[in-house]
């Protein structure tokens, strides 16, 4: 018996929800004739699926079955002491394993902050464009979005103070390093500058940072956190840098932060499975994670080089797109009379997909803009598609 369920009958809280285009872009991808630009995916030949599979098993031969126990919901805690060196390292910032809370990927993260502040009808200040996975997840607590505008070198500073003047914010999302879907890293400055306006404001600020390990150039930005750690949650992740299928990020933040995100989270799923947080502790302890990441660096660089030479070289001078220093994606915009859509309705007869920008506004999106992935293709397959879309353009 099939049961019908009225429409009536969902949370108003869903009904807000879009849809994942990319989910439904990457239902096409699983064909292995199609060349797909679209999805975030890190390229599984850079897992280090071995090493782990040594890890799993010294694992087991030293804890047996209790490596299958339920264990704490803050997470391992040896594995938040080896995040917080590892800022201490980077950034020389004084975060303690207290301050950090295992999360299932950076997107419970954010997840959790949603619950932990947004009251519908709260304003939630996001870049423009944004990551289409805060968006959904947010729209969940049904806020009101207030977009800042990104330029080349990161959000447009006047146009957050203006915003922050103008209305009461509860808090502002941004991915300051090779942000997705732009690729966008913001500079030294613009962090400064962003920091003291939010600070002034007194604006939660969550700084979502998959990305920021894979840089091309060997130049790491401070975090804003460093430059307002009061109320900046950071966001970070094993996704990027080692396999996304560990489900594994965290949350820095003050202490009381992390209460609240912490109870939240026993509600939610109570804890992160700890088989993969005992595997990649051990993985970390007899792997050097620099070298793993220096191998990602050489192998996302060449694939974004080639990427950016096919734009250069094939696409028409009229097309505009993002120089990414780092992280896996970069943000064309069409000339006049391109929008996005029909060109992917073109390309798909090529086999060729990518995500359409439309989908990575909260309001009034620009249809000429469009999301490209170089980081899960192989190169002469990247030349021959890049070349094949170029001709599509009108
Ligand atoms: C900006 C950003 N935040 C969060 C995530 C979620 O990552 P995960 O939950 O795998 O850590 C992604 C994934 O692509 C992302 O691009």
């Amino acid at each position: 018996m099939i049961i019908q369920t009225n429409s009536q009958q969902f949370a108003a809280r869903v009904q807000n929800v879009p849809a994942s285009f990319i989910r439904e872009i990457l239902k096409v991808a699983t064909d292995p004739n199609i060349v797909s630009f679209a999805g975030g995916l890190p390229s599984p030949a850079l897992f280090p699926a071995e090493a782990l599979g040594e890890s799993a098993k010294r694992v087991f031969s030293k804890m047996g079955g209790q490596a299958l126990q339920y264990s704490s919901t803050e997470g391992y805690l040896p594995l938040r002491e080896y995040i917080a060196e590892r800022y201490r390292r980077r950034f020389k910032l004084n975060i303690s394993a207290e301050q950090i809370l295992i999360t299932n990927g950076s997107q419970q993260a954010v997840d959790l902050i949603g619950k932990i502040f947004i009251d519908p009808g709260d304003n939630v200040m996001l870049e423009r464009p944004s990551y289409l996975g805060a968006l959904q997840c947010f729209s969940m607590f049904q806020p009101v979005f207030k977009e800042v505008n990104l330029e080349h070198d990161g959000i447009d500073t006047a146009e957050l103070e203006d915003l922050l003047n103008e209305t009461s914010v509860k808090l502002f999302y941004c991915i300051p390093n090779f942000q997705n879907p732009t690729g966008v890293q913001y500079s030294l400055e613009k962090r400064k500058m962003a920091a003291l306006i939010l600070r002034r404001h007194r604006t939660i600020v969550i700084e979502d940072d998959p990305y920021g390990e894979i840089t091309f150039d060997k130049h790491h930005m401070p975090p804003l956190y460093s430059f307002y750690p009061e109320k900046t949650i950071m966001l970070g992740s094993f996704s990027k840098i080692i396999a996304p299928g560990l489900r594994l990020g965290w949350m820095v933040a003050n202490r009381e932060i992390i209460k609240k995100a912490t109870v939240m989270k026993q509600a939610s799923d109570l804890q992160s499975g700890n088989l993969s947080q005992y595997i990649l502790y051990d993985f970390l302890q007899n792997n050097s994670l620099d070298r793993h990441v220096e191998n990602l660096i050489t192998a996302y660089k060449e694939k974004r080089t080639t990427m950016m030479g096919c734009l250069q070289n094939y696409f028409p001078e009229s097309v505009k797109f993002t120089r990414s220093r780092g992280g896996m994606f970069t943000w064309l915009t069409l000339p006049e009379g391109n929008t996005a859509r029909e060109l992917l309705q073109a390309a798909l007869k090529e086999k060729i997909i990518f995500v359409p920008g439309d989908s990575f506004y909260a309001s009034d999106p620009d249809y000429r803009t469009l999301r490209l992935n170089y980081s899960n293709v192989d190169e002469p397959v990247m030349r021959a598609a890049m070349y094949k879309l170029s001709r599509l353009i009108i």
